[in-house]
């Protein structure tokens, strides 16, 4: 039953997001990706829906040096076209190093973690497609089945963990979390996307369904807990989430409504970044309905976690908080 469960979740997964992606999970993840940079591990990579985000920032920044240094820029093209159609000037870049097996800058290293053989089947396949138009980067990516806790990398082997609507399916958020930690290099982030239980003050009726609903959820979700506090687990396992914002998405549909009424977004770190205070982030809520996705500020008011910082001014919001969409 539970292997039948699994791989029915697996085949809806892509279209049953598709109107989330659309309104705004998209979106999300191209502004959150921005941040990422040098060795890099997503767990939980699913499906690879972020394959053609990676693909469009390696192209980005390849025009970008392309503008500033025609010569040498040619040299670091690597291959990399924009997968959902961008500047034809990296179409056009020589592809000469697709088969070095480097990737294209922004990374140094892209490793997709992800435990399903269904979810990864899928995963390959959108690979294959992307050799077409992304060869460096298609080439470069490694694809691994592990899965958290325990994932085969040595201590500090990374600067960017990608966390995308995955810590609610893990068994142990605690050791996850503390994995996670492990991997990452002095002064290294995460960035996430993770739902959260909805508020029984502000959704009742939402936070009483979840409360209704949660058990079933996780046989047919793949384990997904609808009431897991993921952001307070990364503050207990010593991650600054200063950076990290509190979003709803409410309103694209009804499911969706059951687990993204309250979403988290954005980034912590470790706390070895020298000289720096915790991040102050600002809170604020994106309202997603029909008519399209809406943000306004919440609250003035910062978030709890940044206890200790001794700057008093916000920091500049989040790259998520900057970028979504109106
Ligand atoms: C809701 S899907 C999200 C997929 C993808 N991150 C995305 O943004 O679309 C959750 C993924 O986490 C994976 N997962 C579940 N438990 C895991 C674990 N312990 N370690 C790593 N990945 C896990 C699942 O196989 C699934 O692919």
């Amino acid at each position: 039953m539970g292997a039948l469960l699994s791989r029915a979740f697996a085949a809806v997964y892509d279209p049953m997001m598709g109107g989330v992606e659309r309104a705004v999970l998209a979106s999300v993840r191209r502004s959150l990706l921005r941040a990422a940079s040098g060795r890099v591990l997503e767990v939980g990579a699913g499906t690879g829906s972020n394959l053609v985000h990676y693909a469009a920032l390696a192209a980005e920044v390849v025009a970008a040096a392309a503008d500033n240094d025609n010569g040498a820029a040619a040299a670091a093209a690597d291959g990399a076209a924009p997968a959902d159609g961008g500047s034809p000037a990296i179409a056009a870049a020589p592809a000469a190093a697709g088969g070095t097996g480097r990737p294209p800058p922004p990374f140094t290293r892209l490793v997709l973690v992800e435990p399903s053989p269904l979810m990864r089947r899928q995963l390959h396949a959108k690979l294959d497609a992307l050799a077409a138009t992304a060869p460096a980067l298609a080439a470069a990516v490694e694809v691994a089945d592990a899965a958290l806790p325990h994932l085969p990398y040595p201590d500090g082997a990374f600067d960017t963990v990608i966390l995308f609507l995955v810590l609610c399916s893990v068994p142990n958020v605690a050791a996850a979390v503390g994995e996670v930690r492990r991997m990452l290099a002095p002064g290294g982030r995460v960035l996430l996307v993770e739902h959260l239980p909805a508020h029984a003050a502000t959704a009742p009726v939402v936070a009483a369904w979840q409360a209704r609903l949660a058990g079933l959820w996780a046989a047919v979700a793949g384990g997904c807990q609808l009431r897991r506090e993921t952001v307070a687990a990364l503050a207990a396992g010593g991650l600054d989430v200063g950076g990290v914002t509190e979003q709803s998405w409410s309103g694209i549909d009804w499911g969706a409504d059951l687990f993204l009424t309250r979403v988290a977004v954005g980034e912590a770190h470790t706390d070895e970044r020298e000289g720096m205070a915790p991040t102050r982030s600002k809170k604020f809520t994106i309202m997603a309905s029909s008519s399209g996705v809406h943000q306004w500020p919440f609250s003035a008011s910062f978030v709890a976690g940044c206890a200790g910082s001794k700057s008093s001014s916000p920091a500049v919001a989040s790259p998520a908080g900057a970028a979504i969409p109106r």
